[in-house]
């Protein structure tokens, strides 16, 4: 097997979870297969078909972190994680159309009342705050890491923000949809300072997602 140069290179960071098995399809009808047995183990950085391409999964949150400090040239991530991400050095050149589904307010209630300061728990604070900002709703936010739906039903807060794709966790929690805030899907995200070394295979590679992406 030939050996890569750093210059050669590419990685890219995939986000672990439910994001994971879409983008390894996605990669395979890019010809870039996970080798089998890094596949199998605990490896967080995995070979892959090509020589040239290594993949590093990573916690969501992370993968605009690592694009940004060019540690991986690439990644791939969904829009929520994006809209939470306040650093730079990225660009976002392709819709994936992969892992989509809604960034939505849901609550116990079908309106919510708009005299009182709501509490809302989500983990996507900054979206949460310029969403209610918008509509001239000052709120009170409660950050939490996941499970959000335990939140309006225990009493901790009067709604939450969270991703919702087939609305059984809303519905297993008796929570109903309130108001949509954003369609959400996979992107591409490339280093802007890789964009002009590594010019030529990062506009190939570009290319080839978008022929791969799911409409
Ligand atoms: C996500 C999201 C919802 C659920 C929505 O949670 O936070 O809880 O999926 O999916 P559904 O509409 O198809 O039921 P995830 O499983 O990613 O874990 P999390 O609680 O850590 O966010």
């Amino acid at each position: 097997m030939t050996t890569q140069t750093g210059k050669d290179l590419i990685t890219i960071a995939i986000s672990k979870g439910r994001v994971f098995e879409e983008s390894l399809d996605l990669l395979a009808s890019l010809n870039i297969q996970v080798v089998e047995k890094d596949l199998e183990g605990r490896k967080l950085l995995l070979s892959t078909s090509q020589p040239g391409i290594r993949l590093l999964v990573i916690r969501s949150k992370d993968v605009p972190t690592y694009v940004q400090y060019g540690v991986a040239e690439l990644g791939i991530v969904g829009k929520d994680v994006l809209m939470e991400f306040t650093g730079g050095g990225i660009y976002e050149p392709v819709d994936l159309g992969i892992a989509k589904c809604r960034l939505m307010v849901a609550g116990m209630e079908p309106q919510l009342q708009n005299s009182t300061r709501l509490r809302v728990a989500t983990k996507y604070v900054r979206s949460t705050q310029q969403h209610f900002a918008a509509k001239g709703l000052q709120v009170e936010l409660i950050k939490l890491y996941g499970s959000m739906e335990l939140a309006p039903v225990l009493g901790l807060a009067d709604c939450i923000v969270d991703l919702v794709a087939t609305g059984n966790t809303l519905k297993a929690n008796g929570l109903t949809p309130i108001e949509h805030i954003a369609d959400i899907s996979c992107r591409l995200i490339v280093n802007k300072a890789a964009m002009k070394i590594k010019s030529a295979t990062l506009r190939r590679l570009i290319e080839q997602f978008k022929l791969a992406a799911k409409g």
